[in-house]
């Protein structure tokens, strides 16, 4: 495998093309929005000049990586001739699943397309291809150049072969794969939103407060971020849909988003992106707070 197709140059689709390009691949990193792709290149540069900084890559290594990759609004000629297609568009079921029809017109027959998603079913957007052995999910972890773990999901029909193909794949990048099957949440999220959820459950019936619950979680489980500051980072938008996928693919009413969340998506408080979720991310506070969370 030489040559990658990274659909969408948002949050993780950069930090995917960033990755498979400082391991010597050559990216296609493809999207809809120039501005996007204009956007996605800057925040891969800054990234890079964040590991020079530390000394954890050359400057050759930076100018290497950056040629590495090259960007395409036209799906068509992005994809043209690559081995993997790794689509990481926008999370909404009809939007992807479009996607994957016009990337099974325009790849080869034995190009194998993966999904990013984070709770679409891999079954479901397999069945609008005719390769559905060879579509597989591959969820990265946010941010994709620093985190170990790819969920590696298998579909209903995906082959033995391109499991282990995409598991040697993410091995190469020095990160590490773990096999699913395909059910509502996969691992990662049937087991982290409950949390959250039960998290924003505990201040809506008044247990304790925002400090007090992240506090008890950070200390006390050694968590290194509160569950409700990570669903601001998330995005409180994105944690709803999750747990409206979790309710209905299993049916279980232990899966209801809290009232208090579905509240504030609706007032569009929606954590650090609108810059106010579970915490205040105004301007001139948001830096601060981003930046003592790091370090
Ligand atoms: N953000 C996270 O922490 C996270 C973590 C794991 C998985 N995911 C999943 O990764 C995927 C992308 O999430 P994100 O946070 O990077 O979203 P994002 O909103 O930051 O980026 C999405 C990008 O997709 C582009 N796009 C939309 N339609 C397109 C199309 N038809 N063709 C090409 N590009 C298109 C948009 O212009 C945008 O640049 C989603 O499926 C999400 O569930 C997100």
């Amino acid at each position: 495998m030489k040559n990658i197709a990274v659909i969408g140059a948002g949050t993780m689709g950069n930090g995917i093309a960033h990755t498979f390009a400082q391991f010597g691949y050559q990216v296609h990193l493809v999207d809809i929005s120039q501005n996007s792709l204009d956007k996605g290149i800057a925040t891969v540069t800054r990234n890079l000049d964040r590991m020079l900084a530390k000394e954890k890559i050359s400057n050759e290594d930076k100018l290497q990586t950056l040629a590495n990759i090259k960007t395409f609004t036209s799906l068509k000629e992005g994809v043209h001739h690559c081995d993997l297609v790794i689509e990481a568009a926008t999370e909404n079921v009809d939007l992807k699943l479009n996607i994957f029809k016009e990337l099974d017109a325009h790849c080869n027959a034995e190009t194998i397309l993966a999904t990013n998603t984070s709770s679409i079913s891999i079954t479901k957007i397999a069945s609008v291809t005719n390769r559905p052995d060879k579509v597989i999910g591959m969820h990265f972890m946010n941010p994709v150049p620093i985190m170990k773990l790819i969920e590696v999901i298998r579909g209903y029909s995906t082959s033995d072969e391109v499991t282990k193909t995409i598991m040697a794949l993410s091995e190469k990048l020095n990160k590490v794969p773990v096999e699913v099957n395909d059910y509502p949440g996969f691992i990662a999220n049937r087991i982290l939103m409950p949390m959250l959820n039960e998290a924003i459950y505990s201040l809506y019936e008044g247990v304790a407060g925002v400090y007090e619950i992240d506090t008890v979680m950070k200390l006390g489980m050694a968590h290194p971020m509160g569950p409700l500051q990570l669903a601001d980072f998330i995005g409180l938008d994105v944690c709803l849909s999750i747990l409206k996928v979790l309710q209905d693919g299993f049916g279980n009413p232990k899966y209801a988003p809290c009232p208090l969340l579905v509240n504030m998506v609706t007032a569009g408080k929606l954590g650090v992106k609108s810059g106010e979720g579970f915490y205040d991310y105004s301007e001139s506070r948001k830096a601060e707070k981003i930046a003592n969370q790091f370090s």
